[in-house]
């Protein structure tokens, strides 16, 4: 959701602009644009990708080697080449781009419209960049300082980054609720809203912290200061990421390339955290709150679209194995429902992005109930895990296609070691148990292999179903969340209506929908309910609906019963899920593919939500 690059230094900042922008595009946008100074301020943006912004800059003057860009996901105002940012200020000579939401900006429009302010879009961000002039014009002081001070007038998140015409040797820059980056070189400055887009330059990253204002000079000096004007030490972390993690190495699409990366970034999610000769898991982040989590009376798992699916596959485990109560919540509804929290909580986000707003904030309100918070998130050095007392990294590797499939695997296997490395110490489970279990989920990745080598025979289901117009999915137990994230997986990327549903459940609704044009994806792998699963089956085919299931290898009465099937490798079925999505996500891409979607970048959706 809205992407900020921006850079300094003694390079041309335009193509470094555009690529920036072109890696932010997979966190969902809808206008882009670009302001540049060399003397002259040029701003170009418009709606659309930012292809079209590229193509509008052709044959113009691009040149300067300072300057700042951005991709926006409409809020304020409908995705316009007014809306898009940057934004100007009432002179023309300050332009604003900005990553939030700004609430009180309408008595701040109100207030500058007085004092003769004209306004050219409907968004907050411009009112952001009227008041910084104002205030500079007012105070007579320095453009950090109207920054600062403007800040403090502010009720919202926001990442901006702040260019004026007249200092062309300075950026600045301020974060509260918005992710933002910087990237230090060599006397040249970066700044983005994840680190993405800086990879390639430099591996040094300052992650600015809530309520900082940053300077960034031409010469290399970085100042940073709090909006309560507090001075702070600027921190610099090395990144771990690589380059290729970014580009699509061979594969169409990122979401291709995230599925078919399971199986290494399941074994990357477990690496150092499990030890099978002696029957024991460690995970070290977390190591600090161990008695916490072994006390805990109960576990409360927050999160957002698939994080929360994952949150329900973590119920079951936690339950199951470490014999824990857990709650799982819509982070968004957690946050306003005025919930009941104890001191002896543990509240578990889980949160690919680390940046979800509705996830923060529930954090926040946990915390502040004195609960102990763990953060389970994929994207190193992001909010979350700032936020949060403690946690485990998914270690997945950057999530490019807005669709999540490899986050969500890795995110069910930290919190399948959680359950067993609770339930070791806590004693709830045997000791053969504990190796059984562990041996079967260090043999997962090869099963994920076997199940990717399913692709050409999910392809041509794909096609029988590519114009369906709904779609059914069903589990029962440790695949009922998989059902719900395979029929997110379909509607996210396909726009085909799809519902996920406990199989049990279908008699209480669903089962009216089902006639010869209804597909029914059944998750229908040995288990528990195996058999219940096989009566759920037939009911669909005595209403002619279509079944495709997925089964266990060798499975012959399911694949007799049902008009397709996927076979997936037997496991224990606590571990199912891991196992079952696969099928799910191959069958949503082809489809998705087949309709000539934009699958990486589906329609409306953002890859990080950060506005509620
Ligand atoms: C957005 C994304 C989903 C994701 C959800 C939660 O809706 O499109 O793929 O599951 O946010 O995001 P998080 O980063 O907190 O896991």
């Amino acid at each position: 959701m809205c992407g900020i690059m921006a850079y300094i230094g003694s390079k041309e900042a335009y193509p470094i602009l555009i690529k920036g922008l072109h890696r932010l595009e997979y966190r969902g946008y809808d206008s882009a644009g670009v302001a540049l100074l060399d003397g002259k301020l040029k701003v170009y943006k418009c709606k659309g990708k930012v292809d079209d912004l590229e193509n509008l800059c052709k044959n113009k003057n691009t040149s300067g080697n300072i300057g700042i860009a951005h991709t926006r996901w409409a809020t304020h105002g409908e995705p316009s080449d007014e809306n898009a940012h940057p934004h100007f200020s009432q002179s023309g000579k300050i332009v604003v781009i900005h990553n939030g939401i700004i609430e009180n900006y309408a008595p701040i429009k109100e207030e500058l419209k007085k004092r003769k302010h004209k306004f050219i879009s409907e968004t907050d961000t411009e009112v952001l960049a009227h008041l910084i002039e104002a205030v500079q014009e007012n105070e007579g002081c320095s453009l950090a300082e109207a920054v600062r001070l403007s800040l403090n007038q502010v009720i919202g998140a926001y990442a901006i980054v702040v260019l004026s015409r007249d200092n062309p040797n300075e950026l600045i820059a301020a974060k509260k609720g918005s992710p933002l980056v910087i990237g230090v070189g060599n006397k040249e400055f970066y700044a983005a809203s994840d680190a993405t887009p800086i990879i390639e330059y430099t591996k040094n990253v300052i992650y600015l912290g809530e309520e900082e204002v940053a300077v960034l000079k031409r010469d290399g000096e970085i100042k940073i200061k709090t909006i309560k004007n507090k001075n702070k030490t600027p921190y610099i972390e090395e990144l771990e990421m690589h380059l290729e993690a970014l580009e699509k190495g061979g594969f169409p699409h990122f979401m291709l390339k995230e599925i078919y990366e399971q199986p290494r970034s399941i074994r990357d999610s477990m690496r150092g955290r499990l030890n099978l000769e002696k029957g024991y898991v460690k995970l070290g982040g977390i190591a600090d709150y161990q008695q916490t989590l072994i006390n805990a009376k109960r576990i409360i798992i927050i999160g957002c679209g698939t994080s929360w699916h994952a949150g329900l596959v973590g119920e079951y485990l936690i339950e199951n194995i470490a014999r824990i109560p857990v709650e799982v919540e819509y982070a968004s509804e957690f946050r306003y429902r005025n919930p009941v929290i104890h001191s002896d909580d543990v509240v578990i986000a889980i949160s690919q992005s680390g940046e979800t707003a509705d996830t923060l904030a529930a954090i926040e309100l946990a915390k502040s109930k004195g609960a102990t918070i763990f953060g389970i998130c994929n994207v190193v050095g992001s909010s979350i895990p700032r936020a949060t007392h403690a946690g485990s990294y998914t270690h997945a590797g950057p999530e490019i296609g807005v669709a999540s499939t490899k986050a969500f695997t890795a995110q069910i296997t930290i919190l399948a070691l959680m359950a067993l490395e609770i339930a070791k110490a806590k004693g709830t489970i045997p000791k053969n148990k504990l190796i059984q279990l562990l041996s079967e989920l260090d043999s997962i990745p090869a099963k994920v292999e076997e199940v990717l080598a399913t692709n050409k025979r999910v392809a041509a289901i794909a096609r029988i179903f590519s114009k369906a117009r709904n779609f059914l999915y069903l589990g029962r137990g440790y695949t009922f969340p998989v059902a719900l994230e395979g029929a997110l997986k379909l509607k996210e990327i396909s726009y085909i209506h799809a519902e996920g549903y406990p199989a049990a459940e279908m008699k209480h609704g669903p089962i009216a929908l089902i006639d010869e044009n209804m597909p029914v994806v059944v998750i229908a792998t040995q288990g528990a309910s195996y058999e219940i699963v096989v009566s759920n089956i037939q009911e669909i085919k005595a209403r002619k609906g279509k079944v495709i299931a997925v089964v266990t290898k060798g499975d012959t009465v399911v694949e007799e019963l049902a008009d397709y099937f996927i076979e997936v490798p037997e496991t224990d079925e606590r571990l199912a899920p891991l196992i079952a999505v696969v099928p799910l996500q191959l069958l949503s891409y082809h489809i998705a593919v087949m309709r000539g979607c934009n699958v990486d970048q589906p329609r409306n959706l953002a890859k990080s939500v950060t506005v509620e």
